[in-house]
């Protein structure tokens, strides 16, 4: 049986982005940097994406596209008899635990339109409040939850061509050019400096080994890696695809948008304050509520408030759906191949599983924040430190060659193959493992 790939070029680079470009850039990007004190975190954060995500990104795409199989499959192939399947099967599980939480956010983009479309945002005067009614009605948000559930697992029923490609392909572009428009109205708020100063001037006094963990974790998330998504996806990429080149479109694409995220949430957050002197420390002190406060509050400074956050939120929950549809097809993809069910049965499992979590997580924060710390600073990372140890140590090396060069057909660099290896060997395993036990060791 031959199996799907994604129609064009331009679908997959989109699907890929698709998955990797969401809430972990617009949402959890701005309140992590918060968090971690601004400049110093970005720095790391940014020296992750280069030194791991690439190369990591680029190994699962090897481990994806030579397998053609789910997550678990995929490992199992090119490693038949052996244990490394469940690095696989550990990443269908994060995939649960991320949508546990990550649903629930969705939920609150759903509410954030509703208050857009019927004009009850712009008359909010205060925002916190506004967003802490929402979390003290855990009720709503599990139905909103419900919602967007049922949308994703309608795209995933749909497969990967009609859904995953066409949504993918279509709001990319648009939300990028709205974010544009939004960082150059934030940027122009009389006292927006000040965002930029805590975003890109580092203070060393907040160096904390913490601070590392969560900038790695963020990369992992950001990107979408270290839970097989991007294994499953790049099942579905045909022979020609350039891997390296997509590897690179990707991350360069989704870091931009982060950032683009921050200059447009911080600058705001700094000049929409209302006391500038405590501004720092409620940042610092952070809380995901960050890009539903300031964000709204930016839009009440502009004319024509309700039409630019009505855009803004049904961008974010299309960039969302995209993320969510993603991770929804890497546990999809596993129960349907791994254990003959349907497509649709294998979503119905998941879809039950994911309200379930949806529920405890719109009833306790605790809940919520235990999902979202151990699914990106502990479950990620230990999924990318074994997906990097297998492309670099047990992956035959002309298996790799023959992926990142289609049989020969592009031409790589001999030096580019060196540091390849090298980074998937030694420098991947060795820096997310002393990172993982420094900022735990931290983190008590
Ligand atoms: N990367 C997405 C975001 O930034 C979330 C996501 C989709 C994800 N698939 C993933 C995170 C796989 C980790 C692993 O919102």
């Amino acid at each position: 049986m031959s199996r799907v790939t994604f129609a064009s070029k331009m679908g997959l680079i989109a699907a890929a982005a698709g998955s990797a470009v969401g809430l972990g850039n617009i949402w959890r990007f701005p309140s992590e940097t918060a968090a971690g004190g601004g400049a110093l975190f970005i720095i790391i954060y940014l020296a992750c994406i280069f030194f791991f995500g690439i190369p990591l990104m680029l190994s699962e795409f090897i481990v994806g596209r030579s397998s053609k199989s789910n997550a678990a499959g995929a490992f199992r192939i090119l490693a038949p008899n052996t244990k490394w399947n469940y690095v696989g099967r550990l990443g269908v599980f994060s995939g649960l635990v991320i949508l546990g939480f990550y649903m629930v956010v969705c939920g609150w983009t759903l509410f954030y339109i509703f208050q857009s479309v019927t004009g009850g945002l712009s008359s909010v005067s205060d925002f916190s409040a506004n967003f802490e009614t929402l979390l003290q009605n855990p009720l709503k948000q599990w139905i909103l939850t419900v919602v967007f559930t049922f949308m994703t697992a309608f795209f995933v029923v749909s497969g990967v061509k009609k859904g995953i490609e066409l949504s993918a392909k279509t709001m990319m572009p648009l939300l990028l050019l709205l974010l544009i428009i939004l960082a150059v109205r934030s940027l122009t708020l009389p006292g927006a400096s000040a965002g930029i100063d805590f975003l890109f001037k580092p203070k060393l006094e907040n160096m904390h080994p913490s601070v590392l963990m969560s900038a790695m974790g963020q990369s992992f998330f950001s990107l979408s890696l270290g839970m097989a998504c991007m294994i499953t996806y790049a099942s579905y990429f045909n022979n020609e695809t350039d891997l390296t080149k997509t590897a690179f479109q990707v991350s360069i694409l989704d870091t931009g948008v982060a950032l683009l995220a921050g200059i447009t949430i911080f600058p705001a957050a700094f000049a929409l304050a209302q006391n500038s002197e405590t501004i720092t420390s409620e940042l610092i002190a952070g809380g995901p509520g960050l890009l539903f406060i300031t964000l709204p509050n930016l839009f009440n400074q502009m004319p024509l408030s309700i039409v630019w956050s009505t855009i803004f939120f049904v961008l974010l929950a299309i960039a969302a759906l995209t993320s969510t549809i993603s991770l929804m097809e890497v546990v999809t993809a596993y129960i349907h191949e791994e254990f003959n069910l349907s497509r649709f049965r294998s979503v119905l499992i998941v879809t039950i599983v994911i309200l379930l979590l949806g529920a405890f997580s719109s009833f306790s924060s605790l809940f919520f924040n235990t999902l979202d710390f151990i699914s990106a600073k502990i479950m990620l990372p230990i999924g990318g430190l074994f997906t990097s140890l297998f492309v670099g140590w047990y992956v035959d090396k002309k298996i790799v060659f023959a992926q990142l060069t289609n049989d020969n057909k592009i031409s790589i660099g001999v030096r580019f193959l060196k540091a390849y290896v090298f980074i998937l060997r030694y420098l991947a395993p060795v820096a997310i493992l002393v990172i993982f036990i420094y900022g735990l060791w931290g983190s008590f």
